[in-house]
Order: structure tokens, then C-alpha cells, then sequence
């Protein structure tokens, strides 16, 4: 049971930092406008303060970890928090970044990409540090985001937070 949990806290400071790109997003494509072979590098959907919020938050949501669970197997803080949400929205630019090469419009849905593109940002990001949950915990968060991610941006929706229920 504790691996469920322990892949949970790795990967707050992921939902945090995707939580708040949504909150901080601003006008500044982080693309410039740019396009590549005619379509768009990233879109309108990604922005320079998205995507720093995003950072800080999950940052900030590391430090809060550390604090309330003083021993916890990743010795999340700040930093940790920092690069596990660095990683998230590295891998939200990721799928976006692959959704415009396959044509698809700022905002479309792809089942599954658009899920799990920041949580597998998250994962490289963590291995790299050498933070992972246990295959169990990392096995867990895959099979859960999906549902929690649809489940929050129906939310972001109706609170008109976002212009897409998915
Ligand atoms: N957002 C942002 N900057 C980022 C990431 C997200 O400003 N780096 C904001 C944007 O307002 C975006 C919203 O958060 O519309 C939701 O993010 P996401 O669903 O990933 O973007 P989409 O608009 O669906 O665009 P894409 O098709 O590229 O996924
Ligand atoms: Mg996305």
C-alpha cells in the first residue's frame, strides 16, 4: 500500500505545476509565434508564465511536502519539487510539441498524450535525479492520471477556467 502512496507524493508537485499552468497562463507563447514546416512549434497553449508558474508552484508544493511528511522517501523539498515539476512541464511542451507535428489544433484532445505527457516529464525528470517511486507506485500513478486529469479539467470547465471540458 505504501508504494500507491509514496507514487502519489512523488508526483503532487507534477499535478500542482499542471494545476497552475492553467491559473498562470498569460499571452506570451513560449513558441514566439513561430511555426515550423507551417504549423505552430508548440501553440497558443503554452505559455511563458504557464509554464514558470507551473515550475514555482510545484516547487512550492515540494517544500510543503517536506515539511508536513518530514521523512518521506524522496527527501522532497523545494528542489526536489522544482525538478520533478520542471520535468512535468518539459513533457507537457513534449506532447504538445508532438499534437502540432501531427496536425492537431491547440486544444484538441488526444487521449492518453495529453494525460500522461507531463507525468512521464516527471518520471525522466526524477530518474535523472534519481527520485522514482517504486514500479507498483509508478504503475499506480500512470493507471490513476488519466481519470484524475479529465476529472480536474471538467472542474477547470465549469469554473470557466478552461475552454475545454477535457
Ligand atoms: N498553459 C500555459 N502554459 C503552459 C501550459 C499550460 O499557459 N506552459 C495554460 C494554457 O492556458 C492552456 C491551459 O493551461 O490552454 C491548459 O493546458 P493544456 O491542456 O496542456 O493546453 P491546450 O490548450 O490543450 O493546448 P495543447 O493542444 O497544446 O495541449
Ligand atoms: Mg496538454
Amino acid at each position: 500500500m505504501f508504494e500507491f502512496a509514496y507514487g502519489l507524493l512523488f508526483i503532487i508537485p507534477a499535478y500542482t505545476a499542471s494545476g497552475f499552468a492553467v491559473l498562470s497562463g498569460g499571452r506570451i507563447a513560449i513558441d514566439f509565434n513561430k511555426k515550423l514546416h507551417g504549423k505552430r512549434i508548440l501553440g497558443d497553449g503554452k505559455t511563458v508564465s504557464g509554464f514558470l508558474g507551473g515550475v514555482f508552484a510545484g516547487a512550492a508544493a515540494g517544500a510543503f511536502i517536506g515539511f508536513v511528511f518530514v521523512e518521506n522517501p524522496f527527501n522532497m523539498d523545494f528542489y526536489t519539487g522544482f525538478i520533478i515539476a520542471l520535468g512535468a512541464m518539459s513533457g507537457d511542451l513534449t506532447g504538445s510539441f508532438i499534437k502540432r507535428r501531427l496536425g492537431y489544433e491547440r486544444g484538441e484532445s488526444v487521449f492518453l498524450l495529453d494525460q500522461l505527457d507531463f507525468v512521464a516529464g516527471a518520471l525522466i525528470f526524477g530518474y535523472l535525479v534519481n527520485i522514482l517511486p517504486s514500479f507498483g507506485g509508478i504503475i499506480f500513478i500512470l493507471i490513476l492520471t488519466p481519470f484524475l486529469h479529465l476529472f480536474a479539467n471538467k472542474i477547470a470547465y465549469l469554473w470557466r477556467l478552461k475552454k475545454k471540458p477535457w
